[in-house]
């Protein structure tokens, strides 16, 4: 089964990246960063400080997450609710980052992840999947841009879902992100020794997505079928 992984810092690209590349070769998208997000849209849901270890893994027995293709884009559903939109908020951001560093609540997301790459062709976004969730991934980035090209492409993504922030406002929240997401003692966002390092500060995603398939085809000889 052809799995890659994607890793790297919020605002990379990963997802759009991710995406395009698995249009291309008709292949599953997974963005594990909403699992994350879900889980901190329930801890905020239960008025919950997401930092406290003991509060949050008392929550988990009430979570039953469900990710379903709907018109070829993933769909997260929480004991049933599609969660839609309301995890893409800086709010979510911030609390999905402060959740994910507990073991717990990445142990309980551990098979979800590995069972979908078992079972389908991905490529899979996130902070730990070459190095935790799929080492035997056949193909391995660890895709990263300067912070402030890091946070101009959240900023605008932002500006064009209406929500009102900064820039700088984005660039300090991004930088406090990176810091515990690198820095957190269990499946840190680090690179596995085995990815390649692609840093795409100033191309565009046409670039970026020619990079990756020439990268998959360099390391399991597929190809995009012709269409
Ligand atoms: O990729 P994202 O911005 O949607 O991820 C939100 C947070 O979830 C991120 O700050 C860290 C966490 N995360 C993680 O710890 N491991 C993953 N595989 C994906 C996301």
């Amino acid at each position: 089964m052809l799995n890659i992984a994607i890793d790297g810092p919020g605002g990379a690209g990963k997802s759009t990246i991710a995406r395009a590349v698995a249009a291309a070769l008709g292949i599953v998208y997974v963005d594990t960063g909403a699992l994350y997000r879900t889980i901190g849209l329930y801890v905020r849901r239960h008025d919950t400080d997401p930092t406290d270890e003991a509060a949050v893994a008392a929550l988990l027995p009430g979570i039953s997450l469900e990710i379903k293709y709907e018109e070829g884009s993933q769909q997260v559903y929480l004991n049933g609710e599609r969660v839609g939109d309301a995890i893409r908020t800086p709010e979510m951001s911030h609390y999905a980052s402060a959740v994910s560093v507990h073991p717990t609540v990445r142990t309980f997301l551990l098979d979800t992840q590995r069972e979908i790459a078992r079972r389908t062709a991905v490529i899979m976004d996130g902070r730990d999947i070459g190095t935790v969730i799929l080492p035997e991934a056949q193909v391995k980035i660890f895709l990263t841009a300067s912070p402030e090209c890091r946070a101009q492409r959240r900023y605008l993504e932002l500006c064009q879902k209406g929500i009102t922030t900064t820039f700088e406002e984005v660039l300090a929240e991004m930088n406090a992100r990176d810091a515990r997401d690198s820095g957190r003692a269990v499946a840190p966002a680090v690179a596995a020794e085995d990815a390649v390092l692609f840093d795409n500060t100033g191309m565009d995603l046409e670039q970026s997505v020619a990079y990756v398939l020439d990268l998959v085809k360099e390391k399991t000889g597929i190809t995009p079928p012709r269409g």
